[in-house]
């Protein structure tokens, strides 16, 4: 049996009888107005932070969610984008894809504004996703991605890629792991599954989506996701791992390569009126600029003694220099 397969069994299980804390996040479910999520939804929340984020879903977007679970960020998308068929779910899991259906005739009744037909689910798999080419604005996986080995992961990116129209989204909630993992762990197909063992060190889940050609990056959030010890699992030491909320948009891959926001600013604190980089970026006395990685790089490699660089927050939500 291969891991996909044991993911696969995995989830079949989740659908039938939910496990609550399966993935699982600090992160609050969003209320929104005239939302009501049935409380088998709630409990079906197999996702490890939130890839719903208002401000991609403005003009009704063609929406795509990979790995539906029970249905909740299904529904959250459909709250933005009321027309049918506007929101698409894919799963491997036959399962897992009636179990979302179920839930979803549960949110028609308790939600006035909510048809069915807004959402089109489809059996299928993110290494071959059953959508057309340059079809869709928004596309998003929450918890599934980090569960993949490379060549998969690779995959699964490419399909996202092929499938999103120029300058769509694609917005990932994954965890990452900066420590390094015995080989035990890594290989326990379980583990992985439950998306415990496969995450990567955020610099490298970066490198996989840049290197399908994402041209600009966003960091959203970065938080505590889970703690693996050694009274309890195959390590020598505690390993810490976060779950991080990225958003890539499908923009040219720049020449100097990707625009990667992690949440720095530049501050200008000299004399003049203003700071111009030549390169499209001006800095206003004390006022923060919000600058990607690359820029951050390139305005401290100056080495001026009037430009100061924040550090990274992990949470960058928009506007700034690119
Ligand atoms: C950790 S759960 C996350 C569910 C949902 N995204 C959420 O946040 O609640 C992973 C989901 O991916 C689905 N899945 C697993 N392997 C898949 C694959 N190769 N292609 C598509 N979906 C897959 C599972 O059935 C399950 O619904």
């Amino acid at each position: 049996m291969s891991y996909l397969e044991t993911t696969v069994d995995v989830y079949r299980q989740a659908a039938e009888e939910p496990q609550i804390g399966l993935c699982c996040t600090t992160n609050p479910v969003w209320q929104l107005p005239g939302l009501s999520m049935p409380k088998r939804m709630l409990e079906m929340n197999y996702g490890c932070g939130s890839t719903v984020n208002p401000r991609d879903l403005v003009n009704n977007p063609t929406v795509l969610y990979v790995g539906v679970g029970g249905g909740m960020e299904l529904l959250q998308f459909s709250y933005f984008s009321r027309r049918p068929g506007s929101v698409i779910g894919v799963d491997v899991v036959p399962e897992m894809i009636d179990a979302c259906q179920q839930n979803l005739v549960e949110a028609e009744a308790q939600n006035d504004w909510f048809h069915r037909d807004f959402m089109d689910l489809r059996l299928g798999s993110a290494l071959d996703l059953p959508v057309e080419d340059n079809s869709v604005d928004v596309a998003a996986q929450n918890c599934l991605f980090n569960i993949f080995k490379a060549d998969d992961l690779k995959r699964a990116l490419e399909e996202t890629y092929r499938i999103l129209k120029p300058h769509g989204r694609l917005v990932m909630s994954d965890p990452v792991c900066e420590q390094p993992m015995s080989d035990e762990l890594r290989n326990d197909e379980r583990l992985r599954a439950l998306c415990l063992t496969g995450s990567v060190p955020l610099q490298a889940y970066l490198d996989f989506v840049t290197g399908v050609g994402f041209g600009t990056v966003e960091i959203r959030a970065k938080r505590a996701y889970r703690l693996l010890s050694p009274r309890h699992y195959a390590t020598n030491e505690l390993l810490y791992i976060e779950s991080v909320e990225v958003c890539a948009i499908k923009d040219p891959m720049p020449a100097d390569g990707p625009c990667v926001f992690t949440g720095k600013t530049a501050i200008y604190y000299g004399d003049e009126d203003y700071f111009d980089d030549g390169k499209g970026h001006v800095l206003m006395p004390n006022q923060p600029l919000s600058v990607c990685d690359k820029t951050a790089g390139a305005l401290a490699r100056l080495t001026r003694n009037d430009i100061f660089i924040s550090p990274s927050t992990y949470f960058y939500d928009g506007g700034g220099c690119c």
